[in-house]
C-alpha cells in the first residue's frame, strides 16, 4: 500500500479492505461513495473481474461495507452502487446497518448494442444511505432541477392567499437521467466503468459541504476526488491499479513527469 499526499487529497493505491483497516480513521469520513467491481466480468486494467459466486462476491462486498460503518462519522451519509442482481441483497444487509433513504436509478440511454430478445438494462441502482435520519447533510436547494409539469403554460397556484406562480424547480426524484462517459468527451479518461462528473456532483452537492471529507472506495477514473476538489471538499481515494492511480493523480493537477515530484 501506498499513500501519495495532495493538499486537501489523500490517494491510496492499495487493497480496499487494507486501506479501510490501517489507512483511515474511525468516525473520520462525511460521505462515503462505493462504486465497486460489479462482477458481471469487466476488465479493469486487464485484470478480468470474477468470483467463483454470487455468495463469495457479497461476502467480499460486506467485509469492506462493514468497515464503511465503522469510518463514517455519526452524521454520515454512504451511496452504494452494484449491479442491479446484487442490489436486493446488498439493499437488506444496509437496512439493518443504516437507515436507506433512497432508491435511485441511474438511468442512461445506449447508442451501442441493444438487446434483441430482452429488455436491454439502461440504469444501474443507488442506495443513498444515512447513519442517523434525524441528523444528516442534504443540500436540497444546491442541486434544483427544473420542474416539468407537463403543462404549455406556467401554472398557477391558487392555493396560496395571493395566486402565484408554481415553483418551477424542485428538488430531483429518485430517477436521474445523467448521460454515460463518452470517448472524446473532455472528462472521458481510459477505463472500462467510468461515472459521469454530472452524477458525483449531485451526491457530493448534496451530501456534503465545503471542507468534508469524501472517500471513495473505488476510484477507478477518480471522478470523485476531482469533481470534490472542484468543490472544495477534501477526498481519499482508493484504487488498487497504479494506472489508475496515475490518472488520478493527474485529474488532481499533478504532473508526474514534474523534475524532483515528492508526493510522499
Ligand atoms: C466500477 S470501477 C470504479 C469507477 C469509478 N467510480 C470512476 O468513476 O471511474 C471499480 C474500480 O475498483 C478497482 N478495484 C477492484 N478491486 C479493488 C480492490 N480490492 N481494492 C481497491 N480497488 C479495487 C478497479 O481497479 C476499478 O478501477
Amino acid at each position: 500500500m501506498k499513500v501519495f499526499e495532495i493538499p486537501g487529497h489523500q490517494v491510496i493505491w492499495g487493497d480496499v479492505t487494507e486501506a479501510l483497516e490501517t489507512g483511515i480513521e474511525d468516525n473520520s469520513i462525511n460521505l462515503i461513495f462505493a462504486d465497486p467491481p460489479y462482477n458481471i466480468g469487466k476488465i479493469f486494467n486487464g485484470k478480468k473481474e470474477q468470483w467463483n459466486c454470487d455468495e463469495v462476491y457479497l461476502d467480499w462486498c460486506y467485509q469492506w461495507l462493514e468497515l464503511c460503518f465503522r469510518k463514517l462519522t455519526t452524521t454520515g451519509t454512504l451511496y452504494l452502487m452494484s449491479a442491479t442482481q446484487y442490489m436486493p441483497y446488498l439493499d437488506i444487509y444496509l437496512q439493518n446497518r443504516l437507515t436507506i433513504l433512497s432508491r435511485i436509478v441511474w438511468h442512461y440511454d445506449s447508442s451501442g448494442m441493444q438487446a434483441k430478445k430482452y429488455f436491454g438494462s439502461l440504469y444501474e441502482p443507488i442506495l443513498f444511505a444515512v447513519k442517523n435520519p434525524h441528523n444528516y447533510t442534504f443540500n436540497g436547494d444546491e442541486i434544483r432541477v427544473e420542474a416539468k409539469t407537463g403543462a404549455v403554460r406556467k401554472l398557477i397556484d391558487y392555493r396560496k392567499s395571493k395566486p402565484a406562480l408554481y415553483c418551477t424547480t424542485k428538488v430531483p426524484g429518485n430517477v436521474w437521467y445523467i448521460p454515460r462517459v463518452r470517448y472524446k468527451m473532455p472528462e472521458y479518461r481510459k477505463h472500462p466503468t467510468q461515472k459521469p462528473e454530472a452524477l458525483l456532483e449531485r451526491i457530493i452537492k448534496a451530501s456534503s459541504n465545503p471542507g468534508d471529507v469524501v472517500l471513495d472506495l473505488f476510484a477507478g477514473t477518480f471522478t470523485t476526488a476531482a469533481v470534490s476538489q472542484r468543490l472544495e471538499r477534501k477526498s481519499i481515494s482508493i484504487e488498487r491499479e497504479y494506472e489508475y492511480v496515475e490518472i488520478g493523480l493527474n485529474r488532481l493537477g499533478i504532473n508526474l513527469n514534474e523534475p524532483g515530484l515528492n508526493l510522499d
